[in-house]
């Protein structure tokens, strides 16, 4: 176990905002820091930050706690993986626990040795004369390669021995992927490849790509597979530049050098995906960083990329971007037109980029024939349904113009179709807002405290008690020192009940940092602990009624809920007290 000191240091040496602001974009409000929640889709930010308590709070998902749940939460890793991945930010140094981490090896190590393998590709560069000429070949320049940090996998093991040198183990080697084994013993999993680093948004390297750089009938690209650094549906290449030229727009293109070319055209916005179709969660960092929702495929234009920009299209579309799609001509991919063309030309381009109506609209003619009736009408409804989704009454008359004309039938027709979809819609998604609503409000549906709903009037209390025994420690003491009469038995659901627990032996222990629970807690859990905390902050209801009122009303909603059973039970027990 880390010691509590030296986990007090670790959150000291990380101040809340500055280690959240590589995540997400945060902007002052009032004395908090707000921003677009990373947990969840939001277009209006509810995620705050607050550094007089250093902790954070989603007004809109619940989701809540200090750096280290932060960094769990975000990072996917346990309690002790994010302490250790925060040390290792600020340098602090955690000796070696035995055995309890995965394997052996955990992420920051991996982090460690990604980072000496890309210093290591990148000097490699230096003396193989055949990468030099294949950068030359690609017209990739010097402050290209070295703002990319692009780099070369030697033909043979050199990278193995350079990493034992620095003390690496072959078992760690293979665990981070840089290195395979089989019969003949342990081989370094990129051989003669042009690399490219890939880098989160707080600057680790977590993976690689690597490309042939000869005609070989080897696959032409190789990526890091997954390890637990590299979770390729949660990030994007270039990403790590591109989060601070994305607020307007951002550039998805296919593939690694296709965002180079664009970077190094100007357009620092562009970002790929790692040898994957897209998916949620890289929708879900896109909007973290680019305010506007707005969102442009520039994908290959062969087959393979129009399909992959189709769906591409619906994951970002359904996780509330707004997107457009580049055709392009005259070239395979962006790295192409723009040797072809320039920069200029692809300005343009990108200018005249489809949008999401025109978007959808090409996709179902392509898929009926409107010279028969019968396809005619299935293409019709389809796209008056279409249109009936969007808000705006000037985007749906424009498009209507436009679905008339393209279909051959009157605007009118078209208008009342899309009156009556849209009454659809409209009578299905009140009905299920409302429903929603009134879920929440009784808190059905909570995963983190299942009992609440079924007893809310003690939920309730119970959350009030255990908020201000948060916010002021001498509460804590008052209770645990036994001058209340509180205990965790008047506790009626089990969740609260161990939030209690919990409480009382941190207490013991002389702690008095909620963040601790982290180690018993879910990040999950640990949002609603500190949302107790934080309903209670800033009212002026924690004075000492109030808090008496709640315990009183807590243990009245024991009593009602104690079955007869017990009450017999509790009866006899007091009984047998008395007579002594
Ligand atoms: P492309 O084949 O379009 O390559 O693959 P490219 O980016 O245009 O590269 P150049 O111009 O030929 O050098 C697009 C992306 O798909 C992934 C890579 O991420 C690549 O950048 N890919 C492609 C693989 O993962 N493996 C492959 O074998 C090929
Ligand atoms: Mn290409």
């Amino acid at each position: 176990m880390i010691p509590d000191s030296v986990i007090e240091e670790i959150k000291s040496k990380n101040e809340i905002s500055s280690v959240i602001s590589a995540y997400v974009s945060l902007k002052k409000a009032g004395s908090n820091m707000q921003g677009l929640c990373p947990f969840h889709n939001e277009k209006t930010p509810s995620f705050t930050v607050f550094e007089s308590t250093q902790s954070f709070h989603c007004f809109g998902c619940g989701a809540g706690g200090d750096v280290i749940t932060f960094i769990r939460k975000i990072e996917n890793l346990t309690y002790v993986e994010a302490i250790r991945f925060l040390a290792a930010k600020c340098g602090i140094n955690i000796p070696e626990g035995d055995g309890n981490h995965k394997y052996g090896v955990r992420k920051s190590r991996i982090l460690e040795m990604n980072k000496a393998a890309a210093r290591f590709f990148h000097t490699a560069l230096l003396y193989s004369d055949e990468a030099k000429a294949y950068l030359v070949k690609r017209g990739l320049s010097k402050s290209t390669v070295n703002h990319f940090g692009l780099g070369y996998a030697p033909g043979r093991n050199e990278l193995i021995v350079h990493m034992k040198k620095l003390g690496y183990t072959e078992e760690e080697l293979t665990y981070a992927r840089l290195a395979g084994k089989n019969e003949k013993g342990i081989f370094s999993f990129f051989r003669n490849r042009l690399m490219f680093p890939i880098i989160d948004t707080s600057g680790s390297v977590i993976g690689f790509g690597g490309r042939i750089i000869d005609n070989s009938s080897k696959s032409k690209y190789l990526n890091t597979p997954e390890t637990i650094a590299f979770n390729k549906g949660k990030n994007l290449f270039a990403m790590n530049y591109a989060k601070d030229y994305c607020k307007d727009e951002i550039i998805i293109c296919e593939g690694y050098m296709d965002v180079i070319a664009l970077h190094a055209a100007g357009f620092k916005n562009a970002v790929a995906s790692l040898g994957t179709a897209l998916t949620k969660g890289q929708a879900e960092l896109i909007k973290r960083y680019t305010v506007s929702g707005k969102a442009i495929l520039s994908y290959d234009s062969d087959g393979a990329g129009k399909e992959a920009a189709n769906k591409g299209f619906r994951i970002l579309t359904e996780n509330g971007l707004d997107v457009r799609i580049l055709r392009i001509k005259g070239a395979k991919d962006p790295d192409e037109y723009i040797k072809n063309y320039g920069a200029d030309a692809f300005r343009e381009l990108l200018k005249s980029s489809e949008n999401k109506f025109d978007f959808i609209m090409n996709n179902i003619l392509s898929k009926y024939d409107i010279l028969t009736d019968e396809g005619k009408i299935k293409a019709a409804n389809l796209i008056c349904a279409e249109i009936a989704a969007f808000n705006s009454s000037v985007e749906r008359e424009l498009y209507a113009e436009r679905a008339s004309k393209r279909l051959g039938i009157s605007k009118e027709s078209i208008a009342s179709e899309i009156k009556k979809q849209a009454k659809k819609k409209m009578t299905e998604s009140t009905s299920e807002y409302k429903k929603k609503l009134h879920d929440k409000a009784i808190g059905l549906g909570d995963r983190i405290n299942p009992e609440r709903s079924a007893n809310l009037k003690a939920a309730t209390a119970e959350e009030a008690i255990l908020g201000i025994m948060m916010l002021y420690p001498e509460r804590m003491k008052e209770v645990f020192s036994g001058k209340s009469d509180l205990t965790e038995d008047d506790f009626v659901t089990s969740f609260n009940k161990r939030v209690f627990i919990s409480l009382k032996k941190m207490y013991e222990e002389g702690n008095s940092d909620v963040g601790v629970l982290g180690e018993i807690f879910t990040e999950e859990e640990m949002g609603r602990i500190y949302e107790m905390k934080l309903k209670r902050n800033g009212l002026e209801s924690s004075s000492d009624e109030v808090f008496s009122d709640n315990i009183s009303a807590l243990k009245a909603e024991k009593a009602v809920n104690e079955t007869d059973i017990e009450k017999i039970i509790k009866a006899k027990l007091s009984g047998k007290n008395t007579d002594k």
